[in-house]
């Protein structure tokens, strides 16, 4: 979608907000996958509603990309123009055990940050690609830990009140990649808690998830990370495994040869392609185990 009227434009313009005019989504996503609109630049969390409000109100439809690293795109040219924010500097600071972290901080460096303040709890966390929103959101989690657990705090622009506000305890909820917050809520910034502990034993830690994941996971190929969510009590990326699906191809859209659950874009893959294979390793997967995959990657297809 392009925005074309000049009073929308010069809106945007007295927002503060930078317009990337008909940008490809597979350019800021990690599988590569996703068709063109413009891109939208927030560097003010407090503009975002007067933004939304302006958007709403022209009738131009958006959604917000974080960090792009578990999204699967639509090709083509998308009806809906695309938010970002823009992370301010610094994007994390630290007061005894507090750190208050910008949604747009990329999370691999939140971890480090906090490891050279001898705040640790989050090395598990150290691989997961994206920003600290999309972690928030998603409760990304890897190697035993979840960020959830450290969160104290979100400001998020809360779509059902067009406002920003402020969640606090009961107003949160963290479970297996799945949150209390809104579709349409958009993280802005956390506050941490987290316990103190030696940099040399927080870089011991981070060291030994970042081999582990080298030896499991296609870090070099494009990819969303884990297509699907594991099942209670199992595995998906065994499963698939298991039913000799490493390799198996569709168009572009691959099963990785190294983690099952790892789909990856092998050249060229469409959104379609990328959603065949998902749908075919689903109803194998039913088939053989009578267990329905769910996606952990987020669609925008529709
Ligand atoms: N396995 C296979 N074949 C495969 C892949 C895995 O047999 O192709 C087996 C492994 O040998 C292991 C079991 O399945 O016995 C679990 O595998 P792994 O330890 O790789 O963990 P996972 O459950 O597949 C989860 C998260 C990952 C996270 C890792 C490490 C989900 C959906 N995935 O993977 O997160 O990095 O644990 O903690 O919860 C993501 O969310 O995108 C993601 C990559």
């Amino acid at each position: 979608m392009r925005i074309e009227s000049p009073l929308v434009l010069a809106a945007l313009a007295d927002l503060g907000v930078e317009r990337h005019p008909g940008a490809s989504l597979a350019d800021l996503t990690s599988l590569g996958i996703g068709g063109t609109t413009d891109v939208l630049r927030v560097g003010q969390h407090r503009r975002l509603p007067a933004l939304i409000r302006l958007l709403h109100s022209e009738g131009i439809e958006h959604r917000f990309l974080g960090g792009g690293t578990n999204v699967l795109i639509a090709d083509g040219e998308l009806p809906w123009v695309v938010l970002q924010l823009l992370s301010p500097q610094p994007d994390v600071s630290i007061e005894g055990a507090t750190v208050w972290v910008d949604a747009a901080a990329d999370l691999g460096r939140t971890v480090t940050t906090c490891a050279k303040q001898n705040l640790g709890g989050m090395e598990g966390l150290i691989g997961v690609p994206g920003s600290v929103g999309g972690a928030l959101r998603m409760n990304a989690g890897a190697y035993g830990t979840e960020i959830g657990k450290f969160v104290r705090e979100v400001e998020v622009y809360r779509a059902a009140r067009g406002e920003n506000e402020t969640l606090r305890g009961g107003e949160l909820s963290f479970d297996y990649r799945h949150t209390s917050f809104a579709t349409a809520d958009i993280m802005l910034r956390a506050r941490l808690e987290l316990p103190a502990r030696p940099y040399q034993e927080i870089i011991a830690g981070i060291r030994v998830c970042n081999e582990k994941r080298r030896a499991s996971q296609p870090l070099n190929q494009k990819s969303a990370g884990c297509i699907f969510k594991n099942p209670p009590g199992g595995s998906a990326g065994r499963m698939i495994d298991g039913l000799g699906l490493k390799g198996f191809r569709m168009g572009g859209a691959m099963v990785s040869d190294r983690h099952a659950n790892f789909f990856v874009n092998a050249g060229g893959a469409t959104c379609g392609d990328m959603l065949g294979l998902i749908a075919e390793v689903r109803t194998r997967v039913r088939a053989a185990h009578g267990c329905e995959l769910e996606e952990e990657v987020i669609l925008w297809n529709a």
